[in-house]
């Protein structure tokens, strides 16, 4: 019987499909990861395993657990698998495209407009009895129809969050590492140099997947060639940000404001500066956290690992 591990705890009607012919092990928390010692002692004699992005699947992990196959990992991203170690062990990484991506955008968006029209601080304001009366500029922020967009990145959530800013009729720039042609056709989008885009756009959007050529691509450099008026928003990774950099920019008025669902370190602590600073709006990494979105990505991941456990392709691997 294989043996499958899975690092969170889910809804039963998930696991009940693991457990059909396997040996499944859930780590009991919904709200903790597993700590990296149990994760080592529990994968030794594992066939499968489902991950989530606080777990680091490394050679260490891999070299540990000697009958591993498969890892299915809960994020569209997998900047927590080391692929190398992936090859040389020769398992299988998945991870939760598409599904997820419609969602994604949408968080972007709602938090792109939270910053711009001052939602959370408009919020605060009404709930701390502060309003006492109408003023023509209280809380007034920037529009976003007719403004220039640039989204670094143009993966399927970088086209689907231009997709949206069509509604707008926002002028959208994209930097990728290579050209998208079929989203340039989709959504009007056009291709740039990653310095037109910082230098030219009113908002500036990071949906670009964390890897060596694009970490801590928004830094000091970054910051400074951005207008003054220049909304940043990051629902890509926190290493995309050199956060003590973005810091600086917000507080010196370099940018206006940003909007971020990631960050370098998650959970962040409490004291955290950016939870202290009005023109930044957080949230806590919660992309693709809608309850229809999270079944299919849990879906998703079960049926990634009875494929391989059964002898069949994986339906979205990372590695071949
Ligand atoms: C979330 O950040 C994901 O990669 O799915
Ligand atoms: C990245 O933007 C993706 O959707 O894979």
């Amino acid at each position: 019987m294989s043996k499958i591990l899975v690092t969170r705890n889910m809804p039963e009607k998930f696991i009940d499909q693991l457990r059909e012919g396997h040996e499944v092990i859930v780590w009991e928390e919904f709200d903790k990861a597993i700590p990296r010692e149990t994760l080592l002692e529990q994968s030794k004699d594992v066939d499968a395993m489902m991950t989530m992005m606080s777990d680091q699947i490394d050679s260490e992990v891999l070299e540990n657990a000697e009958n591993l196959k498969v890892v299915a990992n809960f994020a569209v991203g997998y900047d927590n698998f080391d692929l190398d170690a992936f090859k040389q062990h020769d398992v299988i990484g998945t991870n939760t495209p598409d599904v997820l991506t419609e969602t994604t955008a949408e968080l972007g968006f709602s938090i792109m407009m939270s910053l711009a029209r001052r939602i959370v601080e408009a919020d605060h304001f009404m709930k701390n009895g502060e309003w006492t009366g109408w003023s023509p500029f209280l809380l007034s922020g920037t529009d976003i129809f007719n403004k220039t967009v640039g989204i670094y990145g143009m993966g399927s959530i970088g086209t689907a969050f231009a997709r949206r800013l069509q509604g707008f009729n926002c002028n959208v720039l994209y930097h990728n590492r290579s050209r998208n042609d079929e989203a340039e056709q989709l959504t009007g989008a056009k291709y740039c140099e990653f310095d037109e885009l910082v230098q030219s756009s009113d908002i500036v959007v990071c949906t670009a997947p964390l890897n060596d050529g694009t970490k801590d691509k928004f830094n000091k450099e970054t910051f400074d060639k951005m207008k003054e008026s220049a909304l940043f928003v990051n629902i890509g990774r926190g290493g995309h940000v050199v956060e003590e950099d973005l810091l600086e920019a917000i507080q010196s008025e370099s940018i206006k404001g940003a909007a971020l669902d990631v960050f370098r370190e998650e959970p962040m602590k409490t004291d955290h500066p950016f939870l202290k600073e009005d023109r930044i709006v957080t949230t806590p990494h919660i992309g693709s956290a809608t309850v229809d979105t999270r079944d299919k990505m849990i879906q998703l991941c079960v049926d990634n690992i009875l494929n391989v456990l059964d002898g069949k392709d994986p339906i979205t691997p990372i590695n071949k």
